[in-house]
């Protein structure tokens, strides 16, 4: 197809303003899933692939449209909606010319609106805005297009209105991606440079790459090589999805597809990379690659040791399609043998731990997630910490820095003293606020991301009744009164309990830990003291006071039978107890210590 009658387009919209639905309804209006096939979200069957074992989801879909002026190729382009995989929206933005700005029409801008959208125009694309849900009695279609006027210029009338469930407003919507959204340009006699956007592990035919060609052409069998590693790999099959894989004689300019060398590892095939062709490379890359850097980490842990194996396998069988996680072995006193994990973000720590639940059956512990700490001692040493663990006591510190976010929070005005508070209380910074219309509030804070990833959003969710919405990105490093504080049982710490914090919150960490442990650590022979530290300074103490546990007292001699099984039953619950020094601890005590129960 030459590139005039080619149009790369995405949709952009807060989660559940109804993305898949109108993707839906634009491939069954282009005819290319017919209306016997048509499943409600077709594009979005993570779990039909689960169950099936393969992957049939599309990444980029090629749709034709006639207009007055001919039959375009429309590839409209799949962006993940949530702020952990910033980068892999900001590369999936790259291979289009426009997006489509979606909103809902009964609830206006949200913060994953805002965010996209910024990222949208950072990449230079055309911006559709259009209303969605126009079919809802809740809808207030006119109240929303001043707010989307207002927001990207123009006027309220030039939004548009759809139904991304009736179907009202999409063929429209259609014949405005061809006029506004510009073709795509590029050099056809060029050296070829295609961008991957993303990549996807299928457990039969290896790694299945999404590019976007921008100079040049690739053609099956020719060598290709990636830019960032130099590995060449034969080109096996190259195609379009509309929506199911076809293989073509070739890509060219501005045209959107997928390519399939064999190789088996995601990380082969890194998003942002830009693949060129061996005989004839390309000697400058596209521009904004770089590699996934994870943000937050925590320990992963089995509740059945013997399920280490497993772990470590389900682990390695991730990895192939997940290039950004990371993991490496870690033994905890308390937890036994597990992974230091580092993720994207919180999120991305959710899906991981859920798919080794659901996928490999496993029963999973994490430890409270922690975010990258730079440390420097006295004398001049510098080093990174991830677990709050390994945090230098014996040694004196020169300073500690840590990551900082600048978050924006969209909620009605009413709300806007109780975020305050709840931001302040996290050591955030304010940066501004902006009226959105009449009644919405951005709230722009800077604050620490440690701050974020300890339960944050579920606080400030449940302190604005669900209303409000947040996003955020790094910002850099900033020094803090950082310290650490130990759990210690009998004087020995528990690694799993340590935690970084800040010098003001140290004492409530303390107080917190140890009157959650008294509750949870059965009585001993013997008296056990449970205490926080920072370094040799004690700042909080309970104890747990001795007790005789002897099983036996209750039997009076006779009953033999009944003694065994007493016996029995004791040797069944010691299996699962922990030692920290000479205190037993069950490891339930651990979990539900860690999980705040
Ligand atoms: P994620 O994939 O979770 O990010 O959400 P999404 O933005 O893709 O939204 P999705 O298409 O899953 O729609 C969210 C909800 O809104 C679903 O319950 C849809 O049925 C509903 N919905 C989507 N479009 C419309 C519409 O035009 N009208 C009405 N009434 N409901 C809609």
């Amino acid at each position: 197809t030459p590139p005039e009658l080619i149009r790369n387009f995405c949709i952009i919209a807060h989660i559940d303003h109804g993305k898949s639905t109108l993707a839906d309804r634009m491939l069954q209006i282009t005819g290319v899933v017919s209306d016997r096939d048509m499943r409600a979200q077709y594009l979005d069957r993570m779990d039909i692939e689960r169950e099936r074992g393969i992957t049939i989801k599309s990444q980029a879909v090629r749709m034709p449209w006639s207009t007055a002026e001919g039959t375009f190729a429309l590839n409209m382009i799949d962006t993940p909606g949530h702020v952990d995989f910033t980068y892999e929206v900001s590369r999936s933005l790259a291979a289009c010319e426009g997006a489509i700005l979606l909103v809902d029409a009964a609830q206006g801008i949200e913060a994953q609106t805002l965010a996209n959208l910024y990222l949208a125009l950072e990449n230079d694309l055309q911006i559709i805005p259009v209303l969605n849900k126009i079919d809802l009695p809740a809808a207030d279609p006119e109240k929303y297009a001043k707010e989307l006027a207002g927001l990207i210029g123009g006027k309220p009338e030039d939004v548009l209105r759809v139904s991304g469930k009736t179907g009202m407003g999409v063929e429209e919507l259609l014949d405005h991606v061809v006029a506004q959204i510009p073709p795509p340009k590029g050099d056809p006699d060029a050296p070829s440079r295609a961008m991957i956007f993303d990549s996807v592990y299928d457990a039969y035919r290896g790694v299945i790459t999404y590019v976007r060609m921008v100079d040049g052409s690739l053609k099956p069998r020719e060598r290709i090589q990636m830019m960032s590693t130099r590995a060449v790999h034969e080109l096996l099959e190259i195609g379009v999805s509309s929506p199911e894989p076809t293989p073509t004689k070739g890509l060219g300019v501005g045209e959107v597809g997928y390519l399939i060398t064999g190789v088996k590892d995601v990380r082969q095939s890194k998003v942002g990379d830009t693949v060129t062709n061996a005989q004839k490379p390309s000697s400058k890359p596209l521009p904004g690659y770089t590699d996934p850097k994870p943000m937050v980490f925590s320990g992963l842990y089995p509740i059945d040791g013997s399920d280490y194996p497993v772990l470590r396998d389900a682990l390695d069988k991730l990895k192939l399609s997940d290039a950004s996680l990371n993991y490496e072995p870690e033994t905890s006193v308390a937890l036994g043998f597990g992974f230091r994990c580092g993720f994207l973000g919180l999120l991305h720590l959710e899906i991981v731990t859920e798919r080794l639940e659901r996928e490999f059956g496993l029963d999973l512990i994490s430890t409270a997630p922690s975010v990258t700490y730079e440390v420097v001692t006295d004398d001049k040493k510098s080093f990174t910490v991830t677990n709050p663990s390994e945090f230098p006591s014996g040694t004196k510190i020169a300073s500690v820095t840590e990551p900082m976010v600048k978050a924006a929070i969209l909620a009605p005005k009413d709300y806007v003293g109780t975020i305050m508070e709840l931001c302040q209380s996290r050591r955030g910074t304010l940066l501004g606020m902006e009226y959105l219309g009449e009644d919405r509030v951005e709230i722009r804070y800077s604050m620490p991301l440690g701050e974020i990833v300890f339960d944050f959003f579920d606080h400030l969710k449940s302190k604005t009744a669900g209303y409000a919405s947040l996003d955020y990105e790094p910002s850099g490093d900033q020094e803090a009164d950082l310290v650490k504080v130990d759990i210690l049982l009998q004087g020995e710490p528990v690694d799993a309990f340590s935690a970084i914090v800040h010098r003001d919150k140290a004492y409530a960490y303390g107080v917190l830990m140890t009157e959650r442990l008294k509750k949870l650590i059965p009585r001993q022979q013997f008296e056990v003291p449970i205490q926080a530290a920072i370094g040799a300074r004690i700042i909080a103490r309970e104890s747990i006071r001795a007790m005789r546990k002897d099983v036996l007292a209750k039997c009076y001699g006779g009953d033999i039978s009944r003694k065994r099984k007493l016996l029995e039953k004791q040797k069944e619950g010691k299996k699962r107890m922990k030692m920290v020094g000479r205190v037993e601890v069950p490891q339930e005590a651990f979990i539900a210590a860690l999980s705040g129960d």
